[in-house]
């Protein structure tokens, strides 16, 4: 019998150790390594698993053969109904896929499912797994949620192997799998839950569905304290991973792909959870902006390109003088090495001196902006709170901004300024690169070349 292999793998990032260390080396994270027993060998699996270490996720050894050749008939995406959903996995589910949804527990990843799943029972059949819940908590969601419940088949279990046999024999086109953490696979001693149960079971499911062509979607976990496997570990054997998240209003709730084969990235779906279950917010600008008609100083909306849609979100800023020998920088919801740049491009290219001053700098409704074309927002709204001097709240302000103070063009910038026209905005500051050939009907253009030129409306 082949021996045990013992190795250490990061929940984090996934890299695998031989020996234990305090931190990952891979992706610089603490006390994340945990302890990760290989599966003994083939013996005792199905058919199916027969040596399965030496097949890949993707199941079967196939021909080889020309890329123009590739059935790609199979590919037809499996539309789900829930709009934001679909537009979040790129369209719709695609056959043999494997999707994990992560978020914190409570976010609503089964409520969502299960939404989904009952809608989806009604053309195409669906084996619900709930390991976390009993088959009779699960009824009695759907039942309050006034939804269909006649198709959806639904198994209590926690064993991979037991879902697989019985999963062969129903042949599902869609396996759902409620969660990663509480499932188990043979020849492994550690607790469900831990990193290796996590990773053989996740293993096991992915390499079932792909030689099967059944859309896989399993639900996980994340939580801070690691006590649980983080999905971390699985990114690299699922085709899209999805986030539930809850944004600063705990009310509604954001959906992300973090990656996706089959489409965008940074795809943003809203949903709103009401006593009715999760609802879909079609027009997410409005409740991120959800302002009153005055302005206020160190308050600036902007407009962020979220995957393939544009998103209208409001920055704030307060700059204090410190009390304290060292000033303060605080962001939220944006990149605090970003926050430096721009104070020390507002010092040397703007004459704006900001050392002995506090700053803080906030992304209202808990949306967290990775793009540059916040830029000229967090700028504009920093200076406007130091000079206690507000811009008119229909305003609306991009663009990147470079280290010699020049303002660049960001993507999309058309699309942009429509969606802010869209929202009542009246005025566009924006990178001269940006400027639209034609006038946009309702907003007033201000095209600005460089950090001083979009200074002066401010002065
Ligand atoms: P759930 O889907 O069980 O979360 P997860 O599977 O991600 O752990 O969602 C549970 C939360 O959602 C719970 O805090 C209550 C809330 N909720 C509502 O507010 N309204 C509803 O209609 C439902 C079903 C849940
Ligand atoms: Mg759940």
């Amino acid at each position: 019998m082949a021996k045990t292999k013992i190795q250490f793998v990061c929940t984090d990032c996934g890299a695998e150790f031989s020996k234990w260390q305090g931190q990952c080396t891979e992706c610089k994270a603490w006390n994340t390594l945990k302890e990760f027993k290989e599966a003994k060998g083939p013996a005792n699996r199905p058919d199916f698993q027969q040596d399965a270490r030496f097949k890949g996720y993707a199941g079967t050894h196939s021909k080889v053969q020309s890329l123009s050749d590739v059935n790609l008939d199979e590919q037809a995406r499996l539309v789900t109904g829930i709009g934001e959903f679909d537009r979040v996995l790129g369209g719709g589910l695609v056959n043999g896929s494997a999707v994990l949804i992560g978020g914190h527990p409570g976010a609503g990843k089964s409520t969502l499912l299960l939404q989904t799943l009952c809608h989806l029972a009604k053309q195409q059949s669906v084996l619900y797994v709930t390991g976390e819940e009993s088959v009779q908590q699960v009824a009695l969601r759907a039942k309050r949620l006034n939804l269909p419940r006649d198709d959806l088949k639904i198994l209590s279990e926690t064993s991979v192997e037991a879902i697989t046999e019985v999963s062969k024999e129903l042949t599902p086109r869609i396996l759902v799998i409620d969660s990663i953490q509480v499932m188990h696979a043979p020849d492994i001693e550690s607790a469900p839950g831990s990193v290796s149960q996590v990773r053989e079971s996740a293993a096991w499911l992915t390499r079932f569905a792909k030689q099967t062509g059944t859309v896989l979607i399993i639900v996980g976990h994340v939580t801070k304290d690691g006590s649980l496997a983080g999905p971390k570990v699985l990114e690299h054997m699922i085709d899209a991973s999805v986030m539930l998240e809850s944004s600063g209003d705990s009310r509604f709730r954001t959906l992300r792909a973090i990656k996706n084969r089959f489409g965008a990235v940074n795809e943003l779906g809203v949903f709103a959870m009401l006593d009715t279950g999760l609802k879909e917010v079609k027009n997410p600008s409005s409740i991120f902006l959800n302002r009153s008609d005055e302005s206020s100083s160190g308050s600036i909306v902007t407009v962020v390109w979220e995957g393939t849609r544009p998103l209208l979100i409001e920055f704030q800023a307060l700059v204090d003088g410190t009390t304290m020998g060292h000033p303060r920088r605080v962001a939220v919801g944006l990149d605090t090495n970003r926050l430096n740049m721009m104070l020390a491009i507002l010092n040397r290219h703007g004459g704006v001196f900001t050392g002995d001053q506090d700053v803080f700098i906030n992304v209202v409704g808990g949306v967290r902006v990775n793009e540059t074309a916040a830029d000229l927002a967090s700028v504009l709204a920093i200076l406007s709170s130091l000079r206690d001097k507000p811009l008119p709240s229909d305003w609306v302000v991009f663009g990147e901004i470079g280290l010699n103070g020049e303002v660049r063009p960001v993507p999309n910038g058309q699309e942009r300024i429509v969606e802010a026209a869209k929202h009542g905005f009246r005025k566009a500051i924006v990178p001269i690169g940006n400027k639209p050939r034609k006038p946009i009907d309702g907003i007033t253009i201000v095209p600005v070349k460089n950090l001083d030129e979009a200074l002066q409306r401010l002065r």
